[in-house]
């Protein structure tokens, strides 16, 4: 079970290694990851390595048992790389290039870039390969993180390459962009350029290329260090920390090139769902990792410093997110960072080391849970099996959120985690599924918003239907192809016979507009809101109803019995109440129950390990005491429970062989 966090020694004079090193050891921390901003220590001028602090840093952890993720260092160049190289900035949609002084100042595509880390990597990797504190390679830091995408004409050239390695010909591309709007028609290649700032809005296809070149370009920085480290250090496991509640980069494409899937969460600390949005992410997390075991590579022992507001957690919160991330198949709980920084733009962010010294609540709190999860080391390996899957797709994301759709009141995840947090209200844990993948194995799929989709990706929801599975399908899914063209004959597109049901016009509330929605015999159930549609059912039958609106009498939740499963679809954003009895229905239809009956705010998650023991996770995030119904040892206390009786703000890990 790891803990630990980034350690940047860098920032320290020397002699704190060591007051760090004890501090580590008292702390029970078994893994950092070192060095991630410091290619300018590295490498103080071109070709000139200096690594002598690296060393020091390496022996002294493997002399206190602390293994070390090493990192590349190439996530923020150093000032002589700007200096030297201009080219190398990455430069924004307007066409004005940024200038170093923060982090992340390169563009993706720049070949010196890319040298020039590979040189760095190359370097690190023969010195460290035989290194005994080296337990993973760490590469770059959150790609994408600042720059999402660079409009440079460097990159204007690989994205023509990237264009015609896809397209084959102008002819194809300009069929897929449907360039005969607005006299877009292309005659080469060579007059294709980013979609940087344009008079109106900019051809959509050519956004969402641009997207997906841009994700494959920083996936291209990824794997060329990748390459560099296998051939180097052939057993070592590679990661890089993805940002999984973030659009950036598409992850699913990304996930495949790591060994350890890592991630970085932040919860906002305003968030009036925080804890349902921290599991969400998780779960995200875990199926990057394909339900195997993850790594939370960041969270943070307190406040942050980048959040408008930056509020410190509340006694016992830190230990009650990192449990929930364990609890949701991340192996570790590491943060950011070490000790708190005294200078630069984070010396606000909390870290395990507070300004305020070791004499501190957050470090006794640290301390606290670095003996937990030595506790929970029984955990290691073990995994989670729900009935429930969702549908989850970055390159969907940018299309629903793009310019110029039918309102701008969508958010992508908003239906996702609307219908996430409520199961997880009831204690059913959901997966996060790629479209397309096999479904075999789950009672339920949920679609929400899934504005793209392939035909391959909707005949799989079919076949998972035809078989016997249930699926719900929101609004504004199913309506574009690939190539973001509008599937004709009616809404939703690509699920018009899978939901039998047809619409005719897409009719999104105004600001703060909402619906009442009703049962088909005129009770009110509650409300919907953002969008509604002129549905008729062409095999389906309603089950709710929007009473008023823009399309009185038009179904809100409709139910089609097709093979020898069930599929749903649900034309508005419901409120609370809605969404309570839709998936009531649901999951009564669908045969969902949850593990065990759980009181409101209290969190439940199994893992269970392949020798057929349970792990059951029980977190109170409430202010009251709560009973469970769930006995056996509680991992976290070291007694026999059953009822398992959790005090305010207190967590469980009750472990039990099954039968
Ligand atoms: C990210 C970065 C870290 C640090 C934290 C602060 O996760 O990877 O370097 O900036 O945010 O929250």
């Amino acid at each position: 079970m790891r803990f630990g966090g980034d350690y940047n020694p860098e920032q320290w004079p020397p002699a704190t290694l060591h007051e760090d090193v004890d501090l580590m050891k008292r702390a029970g921390v078994n893994l950092v990851t070192v060095g991630v901003f410091s290619w300018a220590w590295c490498e103080p001028r071109p070709d000139e390595f200096e690594l002598d602090w690296l060393d020091r840093a390496m022996d002294a952890l493997h002399g206190a048992g602390i293994g070390v993720d090493l990192a590349t260092a190439t996530a923020s160049p150093p000032p002589w790389l700007a200096a030297r190289h201009p080219e190398t900035l990455p430069v924004d949609a307007t066409g004005a290039r940024l200038w170093p002084g923060s982090r992340q100042a390169y563009c993706p595509s720049s070949p010196v870039f890319r040298d020039r880390a590979r040189r760095l990597v190359t370097r690190l990797a023969e010195r460290y390969a035989e290194h005994p504190a080296l337990e993973m390679w760490h590469v770059g830091n959150e790609y994408a993180c600042h720059v999402t995408q660079c409009w440079c004409d460097v990159s204007a050239a690989a994205f023509r390459s990237w264009l015609r390695e896809r397209y084959g010909s102008v002819e194809a591309l300009n069929e897929a962009w449907g360039t005969s709007f607005w006299s877009q028609r292309y005659d080469d290649f060579d007059e294709v350029v980013p979609p940087r700032l344009t008079p109106s809005f900019v051809n959509p296809t050519q956004r969402l290329d641009f997207r997906r070149f841009s994700s494959d370009e920083h996936l291209a920085c990824y794997l060329g260090e990748r390459d560099v480290l296998r051939r180097l250090t052939p057993d070592v496991p590679i990661t890089t920390n993805f940002m999984a509640n973030r659009d950036v980069v598409d992850y699913w494409a990304w996930s495949d090139h790591v060994d350890v899937v890592s991630n970085d969460h932040y919860v906002q600390g305003e968030h009036p769902r925080k804890e349902a949005d921290l599991a969400f992410t998780a779960d995200v997390s875990r199926g990057l990792a394909r339900g195997g075991p993850w790594l939370l590579m960041e969270h943070s022992t307190s406040a942050v410093n980048w959040q408008p507001r930056n509020l410190a957690k509340r006694p016992g919160e830190m230990l009650r997110h990192s449990l929930a991330h364990l609890a949701r198949g991340a192996d570790g709980a590491l943060f950011f960072q070490w000790r708190q920084s005294r200078a630069g733009a984070e010396k606000y962010h909390s870290a395990l080391v507070p300004h305020a010294g070791t004499e501190t609540r957050v470090f006794r709190e640290v301390e606290r849970l670095g003996a937990l999860l030595a506790d929970l080391e029984p955990v290691v390996g073990s995994t989670v099996a729900t009935d429930v899957a969702l549908l989850l797709d970055w390159q969907a994301g940018w299309v629903c959120e793009g310019d110029a759709t039918p309102t701008c009141d969508v958010a992508y995840r908003d239906c996702a985690q609307l219908l996430h947090a409520e199961l997880m209200r009831r204690g059913i844990t959901t997966d996060v599924v790629r479209p397309g993948e096999d479904l075999g194995g789950y009672r339920l799929a949920l679609v929400p918003t899934l504005t793209m989709v392939t035909d391959a990706q909707a005949a799989a929801l079919t076949d998972f239907v035809d078989g016997g599975g249930h699926v719900l399908v929101t609004y504004f899914s199913g309506i574009v192809d690939e190539h973001d063209r509008v599937r004709l004959g009616g809404y939703p597109g690509a699920f018009r016979d899978l939901l039998g049901v047809v619409s005719e016009e897409l009719c999104p509330l105004p600001a703060g507009g909402a619906v009442t929605v009703t049962d088909t015999s005129g009770a009110v159930v509650g409300s919907g809101h953002v969008w509604t549609e002129d549905l008729q059912v062409t095999g389906a039958e309603p089950v709710l109803v929007l009473a008023d609106g823009p399309v009185p009498g038009r179904p809100a939740l409709t139910r089609h019995e097709v093979g020898s499963g069930t599929s749903w679809y649900l034309t508005t954003r419901p409120d609370d109440r809605t969404v309570v009895r839709v998936l009531d229905e649901v999951l009564a239809a669908a045969g969902v129950v949850p593990p065990v009956p759980v009181p409101d705010g209290v969190e439940s998650v199994v893992r269970r390990s392949a020798d057929g023991r349970d792990f059951h996770f029980l977190i109170n995030h409430t202010d009251g005491e709560v009973e469970v119904p769930v006995s056996g040892t509680d991992l976290v206390s070291g007694r026999d429970t059953g009822p398992t009786v959790l005090p305010a703000g207190g967590v469980a890990v009750v472990s039990r062989t099954v039968p």
